[in-house]
């Protein structure tokens, strides 16, 4: 038996982009629903990026959703980029006009909106199968799902939001021949840890070392949080965490300075990609976050674009479904991709500065180190990387 209903906006995926559109559909007096594959216990635990440009902050202040993020977050002014076994620092207030960044963990963030959703008494279905969406080429798609507890439900939407990730189905159910995409492979992962141990610095530390990039950055006073470029296709299992720490210290050390070390609570290999499908609508269904784009980490923009996306997505939704208003739903894919291709440059470009190319090309190698050694000697190169850094396209809520 199937169970059929109605809503406005069905939302496919209950990472931080499906969650904030909901939430930010609710402030305009928009229902949804949100269907999510995984369970409610492994979205709160699921280990992403950790790090929120100044504007995300700002709107999450602005939609009352920043109270644990201002009392547990850390506030950044800058970063430190190390290479030639020297490590400078890079001031981001001073070179943006005040801009900052603030470390606070995604998944913090997906609990945040959980608890906001629920108690507000949102729908939530969590651990859902079968997940499809159908009838696009109407202004009634329908969203249909299976339950946790085997009930299928076909539910009428005035439209859809692909929030489910790279591997969801929302982009794959778009008209054949209608997504493009543009893409790039990087040959080299990144083996992430978490480890309960102070952090060894006050900022993050990105290092090129000639045997690969290294980042130390952090979850809280006590909680610290790692990266190392590995091969492409590297076995976790070769990583005891006697290596991983030795790896670190022999990559990241500078005279003077100590890493310290600590139990490593959670260890993975991530691989690295550039992706972007466009675009990113076909009439009412919109792609938002990694279903639509995949940056790599060095830098952190995947989580504040996904932020960004369902910002101008929630507005475009308000006017088109309130006021009659198509103009923002239309021009809804240009708009995030242009910011969606900043970010795409800049972290193609950090990546690219930072990691050590597995071919060991020297003509490569010096053209990074030369472009490392303008970025700290020229305030106009050091700018470029900070005003993309903190977030370049101001982010506006109305
Ligand atoms: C973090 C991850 C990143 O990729 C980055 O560039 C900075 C911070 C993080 O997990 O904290």
């Amino acid at each position: 038996m199937t169970s059929s209903s109605r809503t406005q906006v069905g939302i496919v995926g209950a990472g931080p982009a499906g969650l904030l559109l909901s939430y930010l559909l609710s402030l305009r007096g928009i229902d949804s629903i949100v269907v999510e594959n995984r369970s409610r216990a492994y979205c709160e635990a699921r280990q992403r990026a950790g790090l929120l440009e100044a504007g995300t902050v700002e709107l999450l202040r602005a939609i009352g959703l920043a109270a644990r993020m201002d009392a547990e977050g850390l506030e950044h002014g800058g970063i430190y980029l190390q290479f030639a076994g020297e490590r400078h620092h890079l001031d981001f207030r001073d070179l943006t006009g005040g801009r900052w960044v603030t470390i606070y963990a995604q998944t913090e963030i997906v609990k945040d909106l959980i608890r906001a959703r629920l108690a507000a008494g949102a729908h939530i279905e969590f651990e859902v199968s079968g997940t499809e969406v159908s009838d696009l080429d109407t202004d009634r798609p329908v969203l249909r799902f299976t339950d946790a507890a085997g009930t299928r439900h076909e539910v009428s939407c005035d439209a859809i939001a692909g929030c489910d990730g790279f591997h969801g189905v929302c982009r794959d159910s778009m008209p054949p021949g209608l997504i493009q995409v543009a893409e790039r492979g990087y040959p080299y992962s990144w083996l992430g840890i978490l480890a309960t141990v102070p952090p060894s610095t006050d900022e993050l530390i990105y290092c090129r070392h000639e045997d690969g990039f290294a980042l130390h950055t952090m979850r809280t006073p006590q909680v610290s949080r790692l990266y190392l470029q590995v091969s492409a296709d590297e076995d976790i299992a070769g990583w005891p965490d006697d290596r991983i720490w030795a790896v670190l210290r022999h990559r990241l050390e500078v005279p003077g300075w100590e890493l310290k070390d600590g139990p490593i609570t959670e260890k993975a290999v991530s691989p690295m990609r550039s992706f972007v499908a466009f675009p990113m609508r076909y009439r009412r269904l919109f792609l938002a976050g990694d279903a639509a784009h995949i940056v790599p980490p060095t830098g952190a923009k995947g989580l504040n674009l996904a932020i960004a996306d369902v910002t101008v997505l929630a507005a475009a939704l308000a006017r088109l479904l309130r006021d009659k208003d198509p103009e923002p739903a239309d021009a809804y894919s240009d708009t995030c991709l242009s910011r969606v291709w900043r970010a795409t440059h800049f972290s193609w470009w950090m990546t690219s500065m930072l990691h050590v190319d597995p071919n060991r090309d020297p003509f490569g190698a010096e053209l990074q180190l030369s472009q490392l050694r303008y970025v700290v000697s020229s305030r106009a190169a050091a700018t470029t990387l900070a005003e993309n850094y903190t977030g370049y396209f101001p982010l506006h809520w109305p």
